[in-house]
């Protein structure tokens, strides 16, 4: 099953211990995702290709009395209040991401009143699940349910994505909120990251398994260099843009213009947007071969991501290499790639379902003889995004 009975009766238990009955409460799921390709092509206006998935956080949430806000993290084993009129940065980075939703809420026009919330989840953090996203997104779902708001989905991506970007301070694209309240299940979300167009993708082979495997490695340099990255392709459209007028982000840069322009963009922003621009074409090949139903094509372009991950874009490590590399030679993986931002965190792997099992033998075996580290293993299933769990 999608939704984990165990921790909705937790977050229910726990908030009646609290902070009593309350008939306007809710339990919201709010997912993680994967991303099946189109990495880094998210703050490019580019295309992405996620999918939410059968890990979430589950919050309970209703309205309080005045303005007191009081929120309880049962993983961090923590809480924190404030006043809903003046969401100020904490020293908690968890609480973070909850204080930025009702400062952004509130700046989108829509400030709420006092409100109790305690959540719990099981998205590994760290991993490259986009735990922060389902934190940030269930919290904003949440409040616009108890207090009526009538925020559509799409807006409700646009305001968790700010808060991030603003009050925890990643400059994070719109891939992983859009996911995780827009994905339908048993399908992929092809999503224009300009136009924020979208449609959804059926994935019908359901002998196909995602495995991903943790290398366990969280980057400290992981936010800094996302920034970075993020300042090279700019750097790369600005130049491009006095030639070119109409390009105003990667999105419209193809490899012809760049490669015209290569000495003045110096090697490394030519490397950087040359793999933007690569991935870009690997979504839309992505699309064509998944509506043809040719997964074996499919797989390949995973391992082309890789490939410019670790030479072009300069994300990857040792261990995510190494992950790969292994998966590759394993008898039924269609495809595999590191995924996310980058520096550590997961893999995803393209598994025939038969060969599962000995997929995730071999794979631990190798990583433990060439790191000395035991990688977690987690299959995982595409869901439908965010909702509040039926009574
Ligand atoms: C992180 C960000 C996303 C996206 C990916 C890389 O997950 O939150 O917006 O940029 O990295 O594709």
């Amino acid at each position: 099953m999608e939704s984990n009975s165990d921790l909705i009766d937790l977050v229910r238990d726990e908030f009646l211990k609290l902070h009593g009955r309350n008939d306007r409460m809710v339990i919201v799921r709010s997912p993680g995702r994967i991303n099946l390709i189109g990495e880094h092509t998210d703050y490019n206006e580019g295309f992405v290709l996620p999918s939410a998935i059968d890990r979430a956080i589950y919050l309970a949430v209703a309205p309080a009395r005045g303005f007191e806000v009081t929120i309880t993290s049962l993983d961090f084993k923590d809480d924190m209040r404030f006043d809903s009129r003046e969401p100020s940065r904490s020293d908690s980075t968890w609480a973070n991401y909850m204080i930025g939703i009702v400062d952004q809420l509130s700046r989108a026009g829509h400030p709420v009143k006092g409100f109790n919330c305690v959540y719990a989840g099981d998205i590994p953090i760290g991993s490259g699940m986009s735990s922060s996203a389902a934190v940030e997104v269930g919290l904003a779902y949440g409040l616009d349910r108890i207090f009526s708001l009538g925020i559509g989905r799409t807006e409700l991506a646009r305001i968790a994505q700010r808060s991030e970007n603003e009050f925890v301070g990643v400059r994070c694209g719109i891939m992983d909120q859009f996911a995780n309240l827009l994905s339908k299940g048993d399908s992929a979300l092809y999503l224009d990251c300009r136009s924020l167009d979208y449609v959804h993708i059926p994935f019908v082979k359901k002998d196909l398994k995602f495995v991903l495997c943790d290398s366990g490695v969280k980057h400290s340099l992981a936010s800094s260099e996302y920034n970075l990255r993020r300042q090279q392709c700019e750097a790369g459209v600005q130049i491009l843009r006095k030639y070119h007028p109409q390009v105003r982000s990667l999105r419209d840069v193809n490899l012809e213009m760049l490669q015209r322009h290569e000495s003045e963009l110096g090697s490394t922003v030519y490397k950087r947007c040359t793999y933007v621009a690569e991935e870009n074409m690997r979504v839309d090949s992505a699309r064509r071969y998944l509506n043809q139903n040719d997964y074996a094509g499919f797989g390949e372009l995973l391992y082309k991501s890789h490939e410019g991950l670790r030479e072009k874009y300069e994300v990857t490590c040792m261990e995510l290499d190494v992950l790969v590399e292994a998966a590759s030679k394993i008898q039924g993986v269609l495809g595999a790639r590191m995924m996310g931002g980058g520096f550590g965190g997961c893999t995803l792997n393209l598994v025939e379902g038969e060969s599962a099992r000995e997929f995730e033998r071999e794979i631990r075996e190798v990583y433990v003889q060439k790191t000395g580290k035991i990688p977690q293993i987690y299959e995982c299933v595409l869901t439908p995004g965010t909702d509040v769990v039926p009574d």
